[in-house]
């Protein structure tokens, strides 16, 4: 069982900062009109926006880290906080919560002894509740990130989880 892991900054020697040059002048050729596309790329490698990364962007591309945050912070798809490698998102919409979503929720909380919106702290999980993801006939549904697990009982998720290392 892991535990909880608080959210916290990256430090800056946590940084892969060899990647973030190949995203920011290969891929997108430090051009600010590429700012969501080069957030996108960051999170893609991070799993969620690391603030030395935003500041580093912020000089390499030469606007200011505010304009930055407001970016990342305006779009939802977008996170500051630490996640871990995978993101379990449990559905609790009313078509997976009338099947038993709500004691898988719980199930997954049990497992990985964190809530709702952690990370563990081996960074493996983070689990994050979300309203409905447009598959609600296989309800109760958890998607892990791009794999959708439908009708499932609490029962399953250790199997489940165990696909995930
Ligand atoms: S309510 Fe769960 S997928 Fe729609």
């Amino acid at each position: 069982m892991s535990e909880a892991m608080e959210p916290g900054k990256a430090r800056t020697d946590e940084i892969d900062f060899r990647e973030l040059d190949r995203i920011i002048e290969d891929d997108f050729n430090n051009d600010k009109e590429n700012l969501i596309m080069i957030l996108q790329a960051i999170q893609r490698h991070f799993n969620y926006l690391p603030r030395p990364a935003l500041e580093y962007l912020a000089v390499k591309i030469g606007i200011p880290a505010s304009q930055i945050y407001g970016v990342a912070t305006f779009y939802s798809t977008f996170s500051l906080q630490a996640r871990g490698r995978h993101i379990i998102s449990v559905c609790t919409g009313t078509a997976c919560h009338v099947r038993g979503g709500e004691r898988v929720h719980e199930r997954v909380e049990e497992l990985l002894s964190i809530s709702d919106n952690q990370t563990t702290a081996d960074k493996r999980f983070t689990l994050e509740s979300v309203r409905c993801i447009g598959c609600c006939s296989l309800g109760p549904v958890v998607k892990i990130n791009e794999d959708t697990h439908g009708r499932i009982s609490s029962d399953e998720i250790q199997k489940i989880l165990d696909q995930y290392v």
